[in-house]
């Protein structure tokens, strides 16, 4: 679009116009509700008999065109029960959600749905702690992962990435899939864990840690501490993870030595009365991470290319905006020139919107509260009911994002702003309010680094095809391989 001609500038104004127009609207309607009201009306029901008959569905085409049909059939909020055994209310869209991300932890949170967390962490952390102490410990990772800590990462992470594709031919053909998956967890080795593990003990980390999410199966979901093979094995793993962390952190303590990592930040977090994290804290703190940042991160590197190598002309755009950016950053990338790489955010971000890592968002209510849809509907949602939005369709309404379907960057561009257009909690790949992803701007930083230096070395063509997502996983995967060609190049 040309700026400077007068039509464009009408265009311009009357865009912002009815951004301001509709962010107003919907912001009115997202706060004018009083979640407390009763309004003596139960979501409409979806018994078990209905289900049954979405069954084909699920099994030929997976979870989003039966959560679109739901949708579609039974509006923005309904509950499902499949023959009393399980009930779930689902909540769709920005006007239905509010409560969902924004209600106090004594209202709504994750309740003991996360249990499953206690045996891969630890008790000393998270879901094993009381609601205060755990409040307190995920300030400790929103403080170490803070935007503003990033720029200290940025050169380890070249650094990894660096060495990594340094390992790669003039030519081949590579599982991106793969090698994502083992690239991104030497960056959490090196920004996360520290370099005493980067450097000495990372093969053994990894296995452990790999043993630890093994034990991430529908049956240790509902029955964390069942002697499973599986469970067993994760249980071993989390003893002697903890025990190699610990060391580490001992041995930081003793020596006084103090590092740039956020193992670091963890070791000086403080409780509020002063106190401030044991060993076994930061172990399990820490764990935690490596688990939120590994699947998710390594599942939207590998969506970013499978979308951006069946899309020239994003393609293109992404290269070209490689060699503006190599033009000004002469010396190699640093941390503003990532920052100022937009065309790739968005690319990654919509093969996010379209491939979200975690496809449903669960949580219990404590307190009854009451919803209103776009039509003014309202609902009450009782207390103990089990509440989920399902990220997979509050990403593609079709009232707020143009052809869902279309893979389309340029939606998140400055013209359209599409998700912010559509208020609060339209864009739920990251969640939203008080658990809002801590790792944001950390995933968006190493996801940047890694396609940027693709992107400038590397001419490479999809070879397998565009990959369908494996819903049989418990966290879904894009499915097999990503196999990729690559011709080294060099911006
Ligand atoms: C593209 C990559 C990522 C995606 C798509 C993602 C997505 C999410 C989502 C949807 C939630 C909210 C869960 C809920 O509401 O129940 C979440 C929470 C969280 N994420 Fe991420 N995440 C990513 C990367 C990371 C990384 C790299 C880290 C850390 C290094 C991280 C740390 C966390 C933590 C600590 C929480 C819990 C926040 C809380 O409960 O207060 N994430 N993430």
């Amino acid at each position: 679009m040309d700026l400077t001609s007068l039509t464009t500038m009408w265009w311009a104004i009357a865009l912002l116009f009815i951004t301001v127009l509709a962010t107003k609207i919907t912001r009115a309607r997202i706060t004018n509700i009083d979640p407390q009201r009763t309004t003596g009306q139960l979501p409409p029901m979806v018994n078990g008999l209905a289900l049954l008959g979405l069954l084909p569905t699920l099994l030929k085409k997976g979870l989003p065109p039966m959560f679109n049909y739901l949708y579609v059939n039974y509006g923005s909020v309904f509950s499902v029960s499949c023959f009393g055994v399980i009930k779930v209310t689902l909540l769709i869209g920005p006007e239905a959600t509010t409560h969902f991300f924004q209600g106090l932890e004594s209202e709504i949170s994750h309740g003991n749905l996360l249990e499953f967390t206690v045996p891969m962490f630890g008790k000393a952390v998270g879901y094993g702690r009381d609601t205060a102490t755990r409040m307190e410990q995920m300030r400790f990772h929103s403080e170490a992962l803070r935007a503003s800590r990033l720029r200290s990462h940025v050169s380890p992470m070249l650094q990894e990435v660096e060495d990594f594709f340094a390992k790669w031919g003039e030519e081949g053909v590579v599982d991106l899939k793969l090698e994502f998956e083992q690239l991104l967890m030497l960056i959490s080795g090196r920004c996360l864990l520290g370099k005493e593990v980067r450097e000495n003990m990372f093969d053994e980390v990894y296995t452990l840690f790999r043993e630890i999410e093994k034990g991430v199966t529908l049956i240790s979901f509902l029955f964390p501490y069942l002697p499973t093979p599986a469970n067993r094995q994760r249980d071993r793993a989390r003893i002697r993870l903890t025990e190699i962390l610990s060391n580490v952190v001992e041995s930081r303590k003793s020596s006084g030595r103090v590092e740039e990592d956020t193992l670091q930040k963890l070791i000086d977090s403080k409780y509020k009365d002063g106190r401030p994290t044991t060993v076994e804290e930061v172990a399990g703190l820490i764990i935690g991470l490596l688990f939120a940042g590994k699947h998710t991160s390594s599942h939207t590197s590998t969506w970013t290319g499978a979308c951006l190598l069946s899309h020239p002309a994003f393609l293109r755009a992404a290269i070209e905006e490689q060699h503006q950016v190599a033009k000004k950053y002469k010396d190699g990338p640093e941390y503003n020139a990532f920052l100022e790489m937009d065309t790739l955010h968005n690319c990654i971000k919509e093969a996010l919107r379209k491939n979200p890592a975690t496809p449903l968002l669960v949580r219990r209510v404590h307190k009854r509260f009451t919803v209103q849809t776009k039509e003014g509907q309202q609902y009450d949602i009782p207390q103990d009911y089990i509440v989920a939005t399902p990220t997979i369709v509050n990403n593609y309404i079709p009232y707020i994002y143009t052809d869902p379907q279309v893979y389309d960057p340029n939606r998140f561009g400055p013209e359209r702003r599409e998700d912010k257009v559509g208020g609060k909690f339209s864009y739920t790949s990251f969640g939203g309010g008080r658990h809002v992803c801590t790792g944001e701007a950390y995933a968006y930083m190493q996801l940047k680094v890694i396609w940027s230096h693709l992107l400038r070395n590397f001419d490479l063509e999809l070879v397998s095809p565009f990959p369908n997502t494996d819903w049989s996983k418990f966290l879904p995967d894009p499915q097999g391989k990503l196999l990729v060609r690559y011709t080294r190049n060099g911006i």
